[in-house]
């Protein structure tokens, strides 16, 4: 397991990430300038249809001011921003890659949130957190990179409340083996995708009833045919984090997508209460 942490580690190794936030020309602007978690969305929310795809997840998931909300595997922290911005909630965010939690502390501080949202490196499969601590948990495009399922959901389970929700936002395998590289993984290595009945069958025996399900691909379609017409993207993207060869990543997430090897699924499940 560890050999296959270290692989996903190195795909999301962003060298100097922050250094390279705080001194890129154009980006962000002086450092006392107040950002805004809008103004960081195509820079910071990676996953397919970006901050559009965070808040339809948050508004599925019925967040509430006030609520405790965990984000696992949060990249560099823009669906957390986002969430507390609009919600008035607490988030935590857990990611694997040290380099994107500093990244997404430094944002945080730039966007004026850091009373609100929190950052730690931590794996998915060992959360730092005692049992029942949240009322929602949130996993948007981190389920591929995790091969033991099984593990993920009852460490998801184990940390919500009864009743609380978990949302999660996945690439799902659809039909035929996807093109390589793509954005959560350059070789099959670190990608551990499974349909998304295969998916729902590995969630629900964790302590989970569903209570929302959608495929999301032809939006996700739809995303990547309107990137393709608009031409060279804004000066903050993806690139910025994942380096220059990330269009190439992206363009095959949309290949994988347009010729039915891969799909995208959006689902919502209500921790049922534990037996003791
Ligand atoms: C495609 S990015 C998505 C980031 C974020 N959820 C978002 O939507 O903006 C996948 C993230 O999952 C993290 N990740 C992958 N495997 C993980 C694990 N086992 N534990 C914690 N984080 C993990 C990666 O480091 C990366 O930040």
């Amino acid at each position: 397991m560890t050999d296959v942490l270290d692989g996903v580690r190195g795909h999301y190794r962003a060298t100097g990430l922050t250094e390279r936030l705080k001194t890129a020309p154009t980006a962000l602007g002086p450092e006392d300038q107040r950002l805004t978690p809008q103004q960081l969305g195509t820079l910071d929310q990676f996953h397919t249809r970006g901050l559009a795809a965070t808040a339809e997840l948050a508004k599925l998931a019925d967040i509430t001011a006030g609520m405790s909300v965990l984000d696992v595997g949060s990249g560099v922290g823009g669906p957390a921003r986002f969430l507390a911005a609009a919600y008035g909630c607490q988030v935590t965010g857990v990611d694997l890659s040290e380099p994107f939690v500093d990244a997404a502390r430094y944002l945080t501080e730039r966007t004026g949130q850091s009373g609100q949202v929190s950052f730690q490196t931590a794996s998915a499969l060992e959360l730092p957190f005692d049992d029942g601590r949240f009322d929602v948990v949130l996993l948007q495009h981190v389920a591929m990179n995790i091969s033991d399922r099984a593990r993920l959901y009852r460490e998801i389970r184990r940390v919500l409340k009864s009743g609380g929700r978990f949302a999660t936002f996945d690439v799902v395998l659809s039909s035929g083996e996807p093109h390589y590289p793509v954005p959560w993984a350059r070789t099959p290595a670190t990608s551990f995708l499974l349909t998304a009945i295969a998916t729902r069958e590995a969630i629900e025996p964790a302590g989970f009833r569903n209570v929302a399900w959608q495929n999301d691909t032809e939006a996700a379609k739809a995303f990547f045919a309107q990137m393709r017409a608009a031409g060279p993207p804004p000066s903050l993207n993806l690139g910025v984090v994942m380096g220059p060869d990330f269009a190439q990543l992206a363009g095959n997430l949309g290949r994988n997508l347009m010729e039915g090897r891969l799909g995208i699924l959006t689902a919502v499940f209500e921790a049922a209460s534990i037996r003791t």
